[in-house]
C-alpha cells in the first residue's frame, strides 16, 4: 500500500502525547547559560532620553543590561523595509517596544529586574487609529491603486447603489508555544541559534546582519513550533536576534522566552482593517461596479505588510467577478505592534468585505443571500458587447480550475440549504428572543508566494546503508503536518514503508536559502523537492540493478520495500547494501521551484497564483437578542485539496482553519486603550474559541478531484484556505441580526461579532 493517500499518525503524535518531544525551552541548558526578559516602552510614541539601569542591576541575580549601543552589527534589523531598529534607538513607536534586555542567572529574575529599568520617554503624539493615520497620511508603505474598467461610469449607470463602511479587528496568534530563542556562541564568533521560527534562513541572515558576520557562520535550527500560524515568519526573527546580541555581548548562552503578556505586547498581530465601498448592482443581485478603499492598520513599521495588503486586493473578487472596480490600499503607519502574517496573509480581510456585500446586496433586493452568490461566481458566460468571459480576475488572472459552481450547488444538497432557510424564518417567526441566521460562503485561494521568488525549495534525502532513510527540507514543522506527508511522499518514490523514512529538524546548513514556511505552500515545494532527491537516488538504484540483471531501468520497480526487476525481487534493504559495496550515491538534492507563475508588482497583474483552493461553509447560528450573546449551531463543509495526502490531516487543518476563522469574527477582541496600550493581553481578556465553541453538528467533506495542474501527487495546498470559511458564521450572524430587525434590515455588524457588537448592530 502507498503511504501518500493514507492517514499515517503525524510523525510526532505519539511523542507528543506523552509530552517526549522537545521544544526549544525543553532543551538542556548549556553551562552559563542566561535568560534574559525585554524592557518594554510604557509610551506609544516618545523620544527617548534615557535609560536608568541602576535598581536592576542591583537586583539579585541580575548580570548585565544589553541595549542598542551593545549591537556589534547594524543596530536596524535587516527587514525587507529597514525601518526597524533592533531595539528602540531615540524614539519609542509603541507601547511594548523593546528597548533592551535584562540578562539575569534566572528567567524569573530578569523579568523582576526588567519592570525596574527606569526609561526617560518625553512623550510625542501618537497616531493610534487608522482613521487618524489616513488623515494625517501617516504609511509605511504607498498607497497601491488596481483598477479594471470604469467603476465611476459603472456606478453612475448601475440600477442600485449602495455606500457601507465596515471595520473588522485584528487578531492575535495565540500560538501555545511561545515565541523563544537561544543563541549560542561558538568557537571563532560562530553562532548556533535554536528559534521557534517558520523561516529559519532569515533569522540566520537577520542574526549575521545584526552581529556584522556572514550568514555562513551563523546555523539556525528549528526541530518543530507549538504554533506558529504566520506569527513566526518574520518576528520569531527579532527574538533570535536580541538574544544573538546579548549572548555576543556577554559572551555566553543566552535564553529569551517571551512570557504570554510580553508576547502581546511585543509582538505583531492580524492586520484589522477598515473599509469604504460603494457598489453597484442590477435588480437580480449581479454587483456591476465596486469603489473600494481599505485602510491596513500597519503598525508602526513594514513587516510584511505590503504583501499582506496586496493579497487583501487579490482576495477582494474572492469567488466572484468584478467587472468595473477600483481598489485602494492604504497601508497605514499607527503608533501599534507591527502587524503581520496571520493564516490567509490579507486574504481573509479582502474576503470578508466581498462577502458582506454579497449578503448586503441580497437584503436590499430581498433575494436569498446564495441566489446573489451564484450570480456572481466566475464563469464561462460571454460579457455583453465583448469577446470576453467572466473568468478573469481583476488583476488578469484566469481562473482556469472553477470549480465553485458544483462544489456550491453539491454543498446547497448536502446542507439542505434551502430547507433550513424556510425553517428558519418559521422558528424565527414564533420566537421573540432568539433568533437563527444561516449562510453559505465560497472560498477561493490563490496559492503561491505573491513574491515570485519565494516559490522555490530544495531538500537532501539520505539513503543510509541499512536502508533507512533521513529526509532534510526547507520547511517547517508547526503543528501543521509537513514533515508527516514530506515523508510520505518519499516513501512512495523509494517503495518503501512510512517508518522508514525520517524527516529531522529545519537546519539552515543542511538546505540554505529556504523560504519561510508560508503561503501554505509548504508541501507544494518542499514536497516537490524532496520527491526529486528521491527520485533521484531511486534511479540510481535503478540504473545498478538493471545493470545487475540485464533490463532496462525503467522496468525496475519500487514497492513495498522491495525492488523488482522482470528476472528478480530483491528487498530494498540488501539492494542499498549491494549500491554502497559498488559505490552508488545513495544520497541526493532535489530542486523545485513552481512554474506558470509572473506577475507585475507595478500593476499588480498577472499570474501570481499557481492554482487556486476552493471551499465552502454552510453556518447556522443562534443569537439571544437581549443580551447579543450568539453560538454556532451546525456547520457543513466541502473543502478542495485536491487528491489529500493524508486525509487526516488535512480534516485537522480544515477543521482548525475554520475555528479558528470563526475566532477572529466571533470572540477574539483586541482593545488598544486611549494611551495606544494593549488591555487585552491574557487569556483571562483575549477570549479564543474553546472546545466548547466547536459546534456540535460540524461536518467536513473533501472534494474528490485531483488538482488540475502538475501539483506533487495531485495535493493542493490546505494550511490557509479553510480559515476562511469561517466567515460564513460572520455572515449568518448578519442574517440573524437582518431577521431581527425585520423591514429595517439594513444591519452594520462590526467584526468581531461579540455580544456588544451584536446588540449594537441589533439596536443600531
Ligand atoms: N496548523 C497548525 N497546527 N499550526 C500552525 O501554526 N499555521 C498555518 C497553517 N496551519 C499553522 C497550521 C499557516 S499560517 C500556514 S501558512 C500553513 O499552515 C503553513 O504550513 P504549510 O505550508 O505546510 O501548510
Ligand atoms: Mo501563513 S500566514 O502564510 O504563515
Amino acid at each position: 500500500m502507498s503511504a501518500a493517500g493514507s492517514s499515517p499518525f503525524h510523525e510526532s503524535a505519539a511523542a507528543q502525547v506523552a509530552g517526549a518531544v522537545h521544544y526549544i525551552d525543553d532543551l538542556p541548558e548549556l553551562r552559563g547559560t542566561l535568560h534574559a526578559a525585554p524592557i518594554l516602552s510604557g509610551h506609544a510614541h516618545g523620544k527617548l532620553l534615557g535609560v536608568d539601569c541602576a535598581a536592576a542591576l542591583a537586583m539579585p541575580g541580575v548580570v548585565d543590561v544589553v541595549l542598542a549601543q551593545d549591537i556589534p552589527g547594524d543596530p536596524m534589523l535587516a527587514a525587507f523595509a529597514g525601518d526597524e531598529p533592533v531595539f528602540a534607538l531615540d524614539t519609542v513607536q509603541f507601547v511594548g517596544q523593546v528597548v533592551g534586555l535584562v540578562l539575569a542567572t534566572t528567567v524569573m529574575q530578569a523579568r523582576r529586574a526588567a519592570r525596574k529599568v527606569q526609561l526617560q520617554i518625553e512623550p510625542l503624539p501618537a497616531v493610534l487609529s487608522v482613521h487618524d493615520a489616513l488623515r494625517a497620511q501617516s504609511f509605511v508603505l504607498p498607497p497601491v491603486q488596481v483598477r479594471r474598467g470604469d467603476a465611476d461610469a459603472a456606478l453612475a449607470a448601475a440600477q442600485h447603489t449602495l455606500r457601507g463602511r465596515l471595520e473588522v479587528g485584528g487578531q492575535e496568534h495565540f500560538y501555545l508555544e511561545g515565541q523563544i530563542a537561544y543563541a549560542l556562541p561558538q568557537e571563532q564568533n560562530q553562532w548556533v541559534i535554536y528559534s521557534s521560527t517558520q523561516h529559519p534562513g532569515e533569522v540566520q541572515h537577520w542574526v549575521s546582519h545584526a552581529l556584522g558576520i556572514d550568514n555562513h557562520a551563523v546555523r539556525v535550527e528549528c526541530r518543530r513550533m507549538g504554533g506558529g500560524f504566520g506569527g513566526k515568519e518574520t518576528q520569531a526573527g527579532h527574538l533570535a536576534v536580541w538574544a544573538a546580541v546579548a549572548a555576543a555581548k556577554i559572551r555566553r548562552p543566552v535564553k529569551l522566552r517571551l512570557d504570554r503578556d510580553d508576547d502581546f505586547m511585543v509582538t505583531g498581530k492580524r492586520h484589522p482593517f477598515a473599509y469604504d465601498y460603494r457598489a453597484g448592482f442590477d435588480d437580480t443581485g449581479r454587483l456591476t461596479a465596486l469603489k473600494l478603499q481599505m485602510a491596513v492598520n500597519c503598525g508602526f513599521s513594514a513587516d510584511l505588510s505590503g504583501p499582506v495588503a496586496d493579497r487583501a486586493i487579490f482576495h477582494t473578487d474572492n469567488a466572484y467577478f468584478l467587472q468595473d472596480v477600483d481598489i485602494v490600499s492604504y497601508r497605514c503607519k499607527t503608533n501599534t505592534q507591527s502587524h503581520t502574517a496571520f493564516r490567509g496573509f490579507g486574504g481573509p480581510q479582502g474576503v470578508v468585505l466581498i462577502e458582506a456585500l454579497m449578503g448586503e446586496i441580497a437584503r436590499r433586493l430581498a433575494l436569498d443571500p446564495l441566489d446573489v452568490r451564484l450570480r456572481n461566481l466566475y464563469s464561462d458566460e460571454p460579457i455583453a458587447g465583448t469577446a470576453l468571459k467572466r473568468d478573469t480576475t481583476h488583476y488578469q488572472m484566469k481562473v482556469e480550475d472553477n470549480i465553485l459552481l458544483p462544489l456550491l450547488s453539491k454543498l446547497e444538497q448536502s446542507s439542505q440549504y434551502r430547507r433550513r432557510v424556510e425553517a428558519i424564518s418559521a422558528w424565527n417567526a414564533g420566537s421573540p428572543v432568539l433568533k437563527r441566521g444561516i449562510a453559505i460562503t465560497p472560498v477561493k485561494f490563490g496559492i503561491s508566494f505573491t513574491a515570485t521568488l519565494f516559490n522555490q525549495a530544495g531538500a537532501l534525502v539520505h539513503v543510509y546503508t541499512d536502508g533507512s532513510v533521513q529526509v532534510n527540507h526547507g520547511g517547517t514543522e508547526m503543528g501543521q503536518g509537513l514533515h508527516t506527508k514530506i515523508a510520505q511522499i518519499v516513501a512512495d518514490e523509494l517503495g518503501v514503508p512510512f517508518e522508514r523514512v525520517l524527516c529531522t529538524a529545519s537546519d539552515t546548513s543542511k538546505v540554505p536559502n529556504a523560504s519561510a514556511t508560508a503561503a501554505s505552500a509548504g508541501t507544494d515545494l518542499n514536497g516537490r523537492a524532496a520527491q526529486f532527491a528521491a527520485r533521484n537516488i531511486r534511479d540510481n538504484l535503478a540504473a545498478f540493478v538493471a545493470g545487475l540483471d540485464g533490463c532496462g531501468a525503467g522496468a525496475v520497480r519500487f514497492a513495498s520495500g522491495a525492488v523488482t526487476s522482470p528476472t528478480s525481487t530483491r528487498a530494498f534493504d540488501d539492494v542499498v547494501k549491494l549500491a554502497y559495496a559498488n559505490r552508488i550515491q545513495l544520497w541526493s538534492d532535489g530542486f523545485y521551484r513552481t512554474p506558470k507563475i509572473h506577475y507585475d508588482k507595478a500593476t499588480l497583474s498577472g499570474r501570481p497564483f499557481y492554482y487556486f483552493a476552493y471551499g465552502a461553509a454552510c453556518s447556522e447560528v443562534l443569537i439571544d437578542t437581549l443580551t447579543g450573546e450568539n453560538k454556532v449551531l451546525k456547520v457543513d463543509i466541502l473543502h478542495d485539496v485536491g487528491r489529500s495526502i493524508n486525509p487526516a490531516i488535512d480534516l485537522g487543518q480544515i477543521e482548525g482553519g475554520f475555528v479558528q476563522g470563526m475566532g477572529w469574527l466571533t470572540t477574539e477582541q483586541l482593545v488598544w486603550n486611549a494611551q495606544g496600550k494593549l488591555t487585552t493581553h491574557a487569556p483571562s481578556t483575549y477570549k479564543i474559541p474553546t472546545a466548547a465553541d466547536v459546534p456540535e453538528h460540524f461536518k467536513i467533506e473533501l472534494w474528490p478531484e485531483p488538482n488540475r495542474e502538475d501539483n506533487v501527487f495531485g495535493s493542493k495546498a490546505v494550511g490557509e484556505p479553510p480559515f476562511m470559511l469561517g466567515i460564513s458564521v460572520f455572515e449568518a450572524l448578519r442574517d440573524a441580526v437582518a431577521q431581527a430587525r425585520g423591514a429595517d434590515a439594513a444591519a452594520q455588524l462590526e467584526a468581531p461579532a461579540t455580544p456588544e457588537n451584536v446588540l449594537r448592530a441589533l439596536q443600531g
